[in-house]
């Protein structure tokens, strides 16, 4: 089984993620996070806005809405440039991506990709067939990813509008009434976090490739200079890549991957992935562009309002250059889960064919901070003691309550989900006032006294 369907079985067994609407059978590209996936998510968004908005001066923070005036999309090029090249089979009917047909040919050469796309499919010899039935395929025709929705109630009178296709036109329309509205001043930023819809053609990878997704970004406006905005640039590729890092990723498993002058979408002027290694498998895990102004400038064409940034310290009106950082946070959750994801072979003294599952989760992503049990059901002193504990610590932790089975039983389901720290409530707990807690990743265990649990795990998730 590849670790990808591993943490497939697990996020689904454990409640981290759910086919959406799987009683009717689900819908393709969209998925539920459930009680644990929820938890992992939200704890992504608030390490993602404590980094990048609460920590920092030159950045705030907005939540626009998600149906804009469908001619914000005219003027951000989505109507026009946002979209895949499609072929279906002639024979069984499914449908593909004509460019990861070709990437799965192994003929990419990414110096010269749709070109060679094109190039592959115009040749009989090298055209590819059904990846399925290895029928013929008909030509690559273009499909655009924005998904149309109809707002009002009379019936023939509905206007047709996009659910956004990316969060970031709901900064740039508001750019001015941010600068009206606050203090900032360039070089400064406006992060977000958000739903984003796009008709994928061939959803899947799991939680990979969505139709309906959460990104996480930054929209930096910077003096439209092109070797200082380079410079900006650069800076944030390497914040968004320490990023990951300190969060538990390891190095060996990220990259940079710059995009070839013609995969460039339409409003980048540069663009580099930050890629996880999932298996040998580069994926791509969030975007790093330089936007240059197309966004300012098409708003201000296209509204025929002015977007220009008033510079009181060189007296000077200018569109801004923009420095974009975009990811997907279930994207981020899928790879967390992934480097997390370790089997271990029990060591001697332990039943040596048994392998513990545990996701070694960085303390701050991880759903449960601490687990509490009683070390037995039935005794009510100890359930009383640990109750007591487990309230305790919900005032500052997300805590786990657990009385089923075994001690051994419950250290195991813990280590599934990631729980750093197991708080286990004892005889001895009675008398001495202190506690067994033990520690995911080590397997140690230690005493700690009642009154010093809260300061020790807060201490150790630091
Ligand atoms: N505003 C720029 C933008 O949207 P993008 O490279 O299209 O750029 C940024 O998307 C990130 O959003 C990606 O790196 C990925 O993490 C996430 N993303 C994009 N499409 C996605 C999809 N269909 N499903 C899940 N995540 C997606």
């Amino acid at each position: 089984m590849s670790l990808l369907e591993k943490v497939a079985n697990l996020a689904k067994r454990r409640g981290f993620v759910y086919p959406s609407s799987e009683i009717y059978g689900g819908i393709a590209g969209m998925w539920d996070f459930g009680p644990l996936g929820a938890e992992l998510t939200r704890n992504i968004k608030n390490e993602y806005w404590k980094t990048m908005v609460r920590e920092r001066d030159d950045v705030v923070g907005i939540d626009a809405s998600i149906i804009m005036n469908p001619r914000v999309w005219e003027a951000s090029g989505h109507t026009e440039a946002f979209s895949d090249p499609l072929v279906d089979c002639k024979k069984c009917k499914k449908r593909f991506r004509a460019d990861h047909i070709v990437d799965d040919f192994g003929t990419l050469d990414p110096s010269d990709f749709v070109g060679l796309v094109n190039e592959v499919y115009a040749d009989p010899n090298t055209k590819p067939k059904c990846l399925e039935c290895g029928g013929d395929l008909t030509e690559p025709r273009q499909f655009n990813l924005l998904v149309e929705t109809f707002l009002g109630s009379v019936e023939g009178a509905k206007e047709k509008a996009y659910l956004r296709g990316e969060i970031t036109q709901g900064v740039h329309t508001n750019f001015k009434q941010i600068l009206d509205s606050t203090r900032v001043k360039i070089p400064f930023g406006v992060a977000q976090i958000g739903k984003a819809f796009r008709n994928e053609i061939t959803p899947g990878g799991f939680i990979f490739r969505c139709r309906e997704f959460e990104q996480m970004e930054l929209q930096y406006y910077v003096k439209p200079d092109k070797k200082a905005s380079q410079k900006t640039f650069e800076e944030w590729k390497e914040k968004r890549l320490q990023w990951y890092l300190d969060f538990g990723f390891s190095k060996k498993n990220l990259r940079f991957k710059e995009h070839a002058p013609d995969e460039l979408v339409h409003y980048a002027q540069a663009a580099f992935d930050i890629e996880y290694n999932l298996e040998g498998e580069w994926k791509e895990m969030e975007g790093v562009h330089h936007r240059g102004d197309w966004d300012l400038r098409r708003h201000q064409e296209y509204s025929k309002k002015d977007m220009t940034y008033y510079d009181e310290e060189t007296k000077e009106k200018y569109l801004p250059y923009i420095i974009e950082t975009s990811a997907g946070v279930g994207r981020v959750a899928l790879f967390a889960l992934c480097e997390a994801y370790h089997e271990e072979k029990l060591k001697e003294g332990e039943k040596n064919d048994d392998t513990r599952v545990v996701l070694k989760l960085h303390p701050k992503l991880a759903p449960y901070k601490v687990a509490v049990f009683p070390l037995l059901a039935n005794k009510p002193e100890l359930v009383t003691l640990a109750k007591k504990i487990y309230n305790d610590l919900r005032g500052s932790f997300m805590v786990a309550w657990d009385e089923r089975g075994n001690v051994g039983k419950r250290y195991r389901a813990q280590d599934e989900i990631g729980t750093p720290f197991c708080v286990t409530v004892d005889f001895e707990s009675l008398e001495g006032k202190d506690v067994t807690v033990r520690n995911r990743d080590t397997m140690k265990q230690e005493r700690v006294l009642i009154a010093e649990l809260s300061s020790y795990i807060q201490l150790k998730l630091s």
